[in-house]
Protein backbone atom coordinates (compact mmCIF):
# COMPACT_ATOMS: atom_id res chain seq x y z
CA UNK A 1 0.00 0.00 0.00
CA UNK A 2 1.77 3.33 -1.06
CA UNK A 3 1.23 6.34 1.91
CA UNK A 4 1.64 9.88 1.35
CA UNK A 5 2.91 11.85 4.08
CA UNK A 6 2.40 15.78 4.34
CA UNK A 7 5.60 17.77 6.20
CA UNK A 8 5.27 21.36 6.88
CA UNK A 9 6.65 24.39 8.27
CA UNK A 10 4.38 27.66 9.28
CA UNK A 11 5.30 30.43 11.09
CA UNK A 12 1.90 32.39 11.57
CA UNK A 13 -0.23 28.75 10.44
CA UNK A 14 -0.92 29.87 6.85
CA UNK A 15 0.90 26.80 5.54
CA UNK A 16 0.26 24.72 8.15
CA UNK A 17 -3.94 25.43 7.25
CA UNK A 18 -2.70 24.38 3.83
CA UNK A 19 -1.26 21.14 4.71
CA UNK A 20 -4.70 20.25 6.39
CA UNK A 21 -6.60 21.35 2.91
CA UNK A 22 -4.35 19.43 0.80
CA UNK A 23 -4.78 16.67 3.63
CA UNK A 24 -8.65 16.12 3.29
CA UNK A 25 -9.13 16.96 -0.40
CA UNK A 26 -6.49 13.92 -0.84
CA UNK A 27 -7.59 11.90 2.09
CA UNK A 28 -4.18 11.79 3.50
CA UNK A 29 -4.73 11.22 7.51
CA UNK A 30 -4.62 14.01 9.98
CA UNK A 31 -1.69 11.08 11.41
CA UNK A 32 0.45 12.01 8.32
CA UNK A 33 0.69 15.59 8.62
CA UNK A 34 4.05 16.58 10.37
CA UNK A 35 5.46 20.01 11.13
CA UNK A 36 8.52 19.77 11.02
CA UNK A 37 9.63 21.65 14.14
CA UNK A 38 8.53 18.67 16.00
CA UNK A 39 9.48 15.72 13.30
CA UNK A 40 12.91 14.00 12.77
CA UNK A 41 13.68 13.88 9.49
CA UNK A 42 14.02 9.81 8.98
CA UNK A 43 9.94 10.09 9.65
CA UNK A 44 10.16 10.83 5.88
CA UNK A 45 11.25 7.17 5.77
CA UNK A 46 7.40 5.58 6.27
CA UNK A 47 6.35 6.91 3.32
CA UNK A 48 6.35 6.77 -0.53
CA UNK A 49 4.92 10.14 -1.60
CA UNK A 50 6.29 13.12 0.44
CA UNK A 51 4.38 16.42 0.00
CA UNK A 52 6.40 19.18 1.48
CA UNK A 53 4.95 22.65 2.10
CA UNK A 54 6.72 25.99 3.31
CA UNK A 55 6.31 29.21 3.32
CA UNK A 56 8.66 32.49 2.36
CA UNK A 57 10.16 34.44 4.79
CA UNK A 58 13.18 37.25 5.10
CA UNK A 59 14.79 37.88 1.75
CA UNK A 60 13.30 34.64 0.13
CA UNK A 61 14.21 32.00 2.53
CA UNK A 62 12.47 28.65 3.29
CA UNK A 63 10.32 29.05 6.77
CA UNK A 64 12.79 28.60 9.41
CA UNK A 65 12.10 25.21 10.72
CA UNK A 66 12.51 24.21 7.34
CA UNK A 67 16.14 24.51 7.68
CA UNK A 68 17.26 21.31 9.93
CA UNK A 69 14.89 19.52 8.79
CA UNK A 70 16.91 20.15 5.21
CA UNK A 71 19.62 19.07 6.44
CA UNK A 72 18.47 16.17 7.74
CA UNK A 73 16.95 14.97 4.26
CA UNK A 74 20.01 15.96 2.48
CA UNK A 75 22.04 13.05 4.64
CA UNK A 76 19.20 10.67 3.84
CA UNK A 77 18.54 8.28 0.28
CA UNK A 78 15.42 9.21 -1.10
CA UNK A 79 15.70 7.20 -4.18
CA UNK A 80 12.46 5.58 -4.70
CA UNK A 81 10.13 8.34 -2.96
CA UNK A 82 8.45 11.01 -5.10
CA UNK A 83 8.35 14.71 -3.76
CA UNK A 84 5.45 16.75 -4.33
CA UNK A 85 6.41 20.75 -3.03
CA UNK A 86 3.88 23.08 -2.14
CA UNK A 87 4.68 26.48 -0.63
CA UNK A 88 2.60 29.63 0.23
CA UNK A 89 3.94 33.33 -0.45
CA UNK A 90 2.73 36.93 -1.03
CA UNK A 91 3.00 38.09 -4.92
CA UNK A 92 3.83 41.49 -3.51
CA UNK A 93 7.14 40.47 -2.71
CA UNK A 94 7.13 40.06 -6.52
CA UNK A 95 11.03 39.37 -6.87
CA UNK A 96 11.19 36.27 -4.13
CA UNK A 97 7.86 35.19 -4.82
CA UNK A 98 7.85 31.33 -3.16
CA UNK A 99 11.00 31.28 -3.34
CA UNK A 100 11.02 29.15 -0.21
CA UNK A 101 10.09 26.25 -2.67
CA UNK A 102 12.98 27.04 -4.80
CA UNK A 103 15.12 26.78 -1.66
CA UNK A 104 13.61 23.43 -1.34
CA UNK A 105 13.60 21.87 -4.59
CA UNK A 106 17.41 23.42 -4.94
CA UNK A 107 18.04 21.34 -1.89
CA UNK A 108 16.40 18.29 -2.56
CA UNK A 109 17.33 17.79 -6.30
CA UNK A 110 20.24 15.77 -5.81
CA UNK A 111 18.22 13.37 -3.66
CA UNK A 112 17.38 10.37 -6.05
CA UNK A 113 13.97 11.49 -5.30
CA UNK A 114 11.72 11.91 -7.94
CA UNK A 115 9.42 15.54 -8.29
CA UNK A 116 6.31 15.29 -9.20
CA UNK A 117 3.67 17.88 -9.07
CA UNK A 118 4.76 20.80 -11.01
CA UNK A 119 1.53 23.28 -11.91
CA UNK A 120 1.30 26.66 -13.08
CA UNK A 121 1.25 30.16 -11.37
CA UNK A 122 0.36 32.42 -13.99
CA UNK A 123 -2.56 33.61 -11.92
CA UNK A 124 -0.32 35.75 -9.87
CA UNK A 125 1.36 38.85 -10.54
CA UNK A 126 4.66 38.61 -9.74
CA UNK A 127 8.60 38.96 -11.11
CA UNK A 128 11.09 36.36 -10.53
CA UNK A 129 10.53 33.56 -8.36
CA UNK A 130 13.39 31.07 -7.92
CA UNK A 131 10.43 28.34 -7.76
CA UNK A 132 9.98 29.02 -11.43
CA UNK A 133 11.97 26.80 -14.04
CA UNK A 134 13.74 28.28 -17.03
CA UNK A 135 11.06 26.75 -18.94
CA UNK A 136 8.55 28.95 -16.83
CA UNK A 137 6.75 25.97 -15.14
CA UNK A 138 6.95 26.54 -11.00
CA UNK A 139 8.94 23.40 -9.91
CA UNK A 140 5.25 22.81 -7.46
CA UNK A 141 1.98 24.34 -6.01
CA UNK A 142 2.38 27.86 -5.34
CA UNK A 143 -0.04 29.82 -3.42
CA UNK A 144 -1.13 33.56 -2.39
CA UNK A 145 -3.22 33.23 1.00
CA UNK A 146 -2.83 36.77 1.49
CA UNK A 147 -3.97 38.13 -1.92
CA UNK A 148 -5.48 35.21 -3.31
CA UNK A 149 -7.36 33.38 -0.45
CA UNK A 150 -10.13 32.56 -3.27
CA UNK A 151 -8.24 31.06 -5.56
CA UNK A 152 -6.41 27.75 -3.52
CA UNK A 153 -9.07 25.23 -3.16
CA UNK A 154 -9.48 25.02 -6.85
CA UNK A 155 -5.58 24.86 -7.13
CA UNK A 156 -5.48 22.27 -4.73
CA UNK A 157 -7.79 19.56 -6.59
CA UNK A 158 -6.43 20.86 -9.66
CA UNK A 159 -2.97 20.16 -8.37
CA UNK A 160 -3.72 17.14 -6.92
CA UNK A 161 -5.37 15.91 -10.05
CA UNK A 162 -1.58 16.26 -11.58
CA UNK A 163 0.55 14.61 -8.77
CA UNK A 164 -1.18 11.05 -8.40
CA UNK A 165 -4.73 9.06 -8.86
CA UNK A 166 -6.25 8.68 -5.40
CA UNK A 167 -4.60 5.48 -4.82
CA UNK A 168 -1.04 6.62 -5.32
CA UNK A 169 -1.99 9.73 -2.48
CA UNK A 170 -3.69 7.48 0.42
C1 LIG B 1 8.73 39.61 6.97
C2 LIG B 1 8.05 38.81 5.91
C3 LIG B 1 8.80 38.42 4.79
C4 LIG B 1 8.19 37.70 3.76
N1 LIG B 1 8.91 37.39 2.64
C5 LIG B 1 8.28 36.79 1.60
C6 LIG B 1 8.97 36.57 0.38
O1 LIG B 1 10.14 36.90 0.21
N2 LIG B 1 8.30 35.96 -0.64
C7 LIG B 1 6.99 35.57 -0.52
O2 LIG B 1 6.43 35.03 -1.47
N3 LIG B 1 6.31 35.78 0.65
C8 LIG B 1 6.91 36.38 1.69
N4 LIG B 1 6.22 36.61 2.86
C9 LIG B 1 4.81 36.17 2.96
C10 LIG B 1 4.64 34.87 3.74
O3 LIG B 1 5.34 33.80 3.15
C11 LIG B 1 3.14 34.54 3.78
O4 LIG B 1 2.49 35.47 4.61
C12 LIG B 1 2.82 33.13 4.23
O5 LIG B 1 1.44 32.90 4.02
C13 LIG B 1 3.15 32.86 5.69
O6 LIG B 1 2.92 31.49 5.94
P1 LIG B 1 3.17 30.77 7.35
O7 LIG B 1 2.26 31.40 8.36
O8 LIG B 1 2.78 29.35 7.11
O9 LIG B 1 4.61 30.91 7.72
C14 LIG B 1 6.81 37.33 3.88
C15 LIG B 1 6.09 37.72 5.01
C16 LIG B 1 6.69 38.45 6.01
C17 LIG B 1 5.85 38.89 7.19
Amino acid sequence: MEKTGIFFGSTTGTTEHVAKMIAERAGVRPADIHDVAYTEPSTVGGYDTLVLGTSTWGSGEPQADWLDFLDGLEALDLRGKRIALFGCGDETMAETFCNGVGELYKRLKDTGAEFIGSYPADVYHFTRSSAVGSDGVPVGLLLDQVNHLDLTPGRIDGWLLTVAAPHVMA
